[in-house]
């Protein structure tokens, strides 16, 4: 990490004075490669008794990484130095994990290798079948993933110790692999069709779309604009910085937590709509709004601070600009209702129209809220055939390589310790115990 100094070769600080003593302390200024400088305040409560209070972390780092950096002014997302835009239009999902995992893009025979052993840990242990069988039908996808993922500890204990580099690359092939397998099994348990196993033969994307999609008494053909579409979905959630999931993730894994259990973490985190669960939002406030001559009466409610609706898939804690994958998601929309024949989609023509009113909308503008990579993700996958309940599901799958490769990363950094946070205490001073006897 490249850190630097002043002009003079002095290591750059700066300074606090706590006005209630005069005392004074320097902390060191940290620089990254890009980006804000960062105040190293590891000793802060050491050195002056204070902790820091930062709700949401609004203005915290809290590791060192090399895997991925968001210029949220500047609607910059780059992935080990490649912008997204590239990636999602000369790359495709096997490379970008190789690189989210790795440091470098592949060459032939690296990624012909990785592919091929990605491929060969597809198939889930067949007790594992007989797992889902204890859920509800019902079930919501996520629920599903969230107990299937964390029960892989108890299938795979080969790949449990996180002290072994070999079981770490085992454990994260794995999950990688796995994934879509398990989410494609979550939705053929919910509407009762049988499971389809792993095809060798498919890639990445296409093998996904043949488990949704296909069954076992008939051929299935996948459609090539469809698994395109799907593969650059996958690389747009790929990895996103110390997001809420990424920062659950790690937190679960600086405790020694197995890689399995971790993941499961990360994917209960994405659950939420504030986070991954947005997609799903996005659609619902859709359906909610109807059409477009409702826009203007749903944006009233949207700006009235004693409502509590959101304009779901819009603001973004990071991007006060276009979220890139935004931009990306919505040319790809444009191409898949093309190769679906859908002419005038009312949810694409509502969805646009939402947009262009609320960017040019004081509101938003002041607030800097533009459409993040939910706004656009619902409406194309809906049209590919997944059900809403699916939406989330797809991004867990796809942000995989993100978090095992950020959970490598943790586990490779000597700096890294058990993450603790303190608090600011607000609750009673030390009292004396009332027997119950005495209490009123
Ligand atoms: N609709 C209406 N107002 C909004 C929205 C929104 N979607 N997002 C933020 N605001 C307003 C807030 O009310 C606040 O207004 P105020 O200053 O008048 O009080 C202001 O914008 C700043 O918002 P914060 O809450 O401080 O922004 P924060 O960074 O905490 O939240 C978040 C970011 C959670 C993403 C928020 O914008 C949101 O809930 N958006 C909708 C859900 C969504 O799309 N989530 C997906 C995020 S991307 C992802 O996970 C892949």
């Amino acid at each position: 990490m490249a850190r630097t100094t002043s002009p003079g070769g002095r290591k750059q600080t700066i300074t606090l004075t706590d006005n209630s003593t005069g005392k004074t302390v320097e902390f060191p200024l940290l620089k990254g490669r890009l980006g804000p400088k960062v105040i190293d305040i590891r000793n802060l409560y050491g050195a002056t008794g204070y902790f820091t209070y930062d709700p949401g972390y609004t203005s915290t780092g809290s590791t060192e990484s090399a895997i991925t950096f968001i210029d949220g002014d500047k609607g910059v997302l780059l992935h080990r130095g490649y912008s997204i835009e590239e990636l999602a239009e000369k790359s495709d999902y096997m490379e970008v994990c190789y690189l989210l995992l790795n440091g470098e893009l592949p060459n032939r025979a690296q990624k012909r290798e990785f592919e091929h052993t990605i491929t060969m840990h597809t198939m889930v242990h067949e007790q594992l079948n007989y797992f889902f069988r204890g859920f509800r039908r019902d079930a919501h996808p996520m629920a599903i993933m969230c107990g299937v993922v964390g029960a892989l500890s108890a299938f795979y204990h080969d790949s449990t110790d996180i002290g072994d580099p070999h079981q770490r690359m085992i454990a994260s092939y794995r999950l990688i692999a796995k994934m879509p397998t398990i989410a494609a099994m979550a939705y053929k348990f919910s509407i009762g069709q049988p499971f389809m196993y792993p095809r060798n033969d498919l890639k990445y994307a296409e093998n996904f779309l043949y488990m949704m999609f296909g069954v076992p008494c008939e051929e299935f053909q996948v459609n090539p604009v469809l698994a395109k579409a799907m593969d650059r979905i996958f690389i747009l959630h790929a990895d996103h910085e110390q997001n809420a999931s990424t920062s659950t993730v790690r937190l679960a894994g600086s405790t020694g937590a197995n890689p399995f259990a971790c993941i499961a973490a990360g994917i209960a985190s994405l659950w939420g709509p504030a986070h991954g669960g947005a997609n799903e939002a996005v659609l619902q406030m859709l359906g909610e709004i109807g059409h477009t001559k409702n826009i203007k009466s749903y944006l009233a409610r949207v700006k009235d601070r004693n409502d509590p609706t959101m304009l779901m898939g819009f603001g973004h804690r990071v991007y006060k600009n276009y979220d890139p994958r935004a931009k990306v998601l919505q040319k790809a929309c444009h191409a898949v209702l093309k190769e679906l024949k859908i002419k005038n989609d009312p949810l694409l023509d509502l969805a646009m129209e939402l947009e262009h009113i609320a960017v040019n909308d004081d509101y938003f503008i002041e607030r800097k809220l533009y459409p993040n990579v939910d706004f656009y993700s619902g409406i194309i996958l809906k049209a590919m055939g997944f059900p809403t309940s699916m939406f989330t599901v797809l991004f867990a799958v796809a942000r995989t390589v993100g978090w095992v490769a950020q959970w490598s990363e943790l586990i490779e950094d000597p700096v890294q310790k058990i993450g603790r946070p303190r608090q600011l205490y607000i609750g009673k001073g030390r009292r004396k115990f009332v027997p119950l006897s005495k209490r009123k």
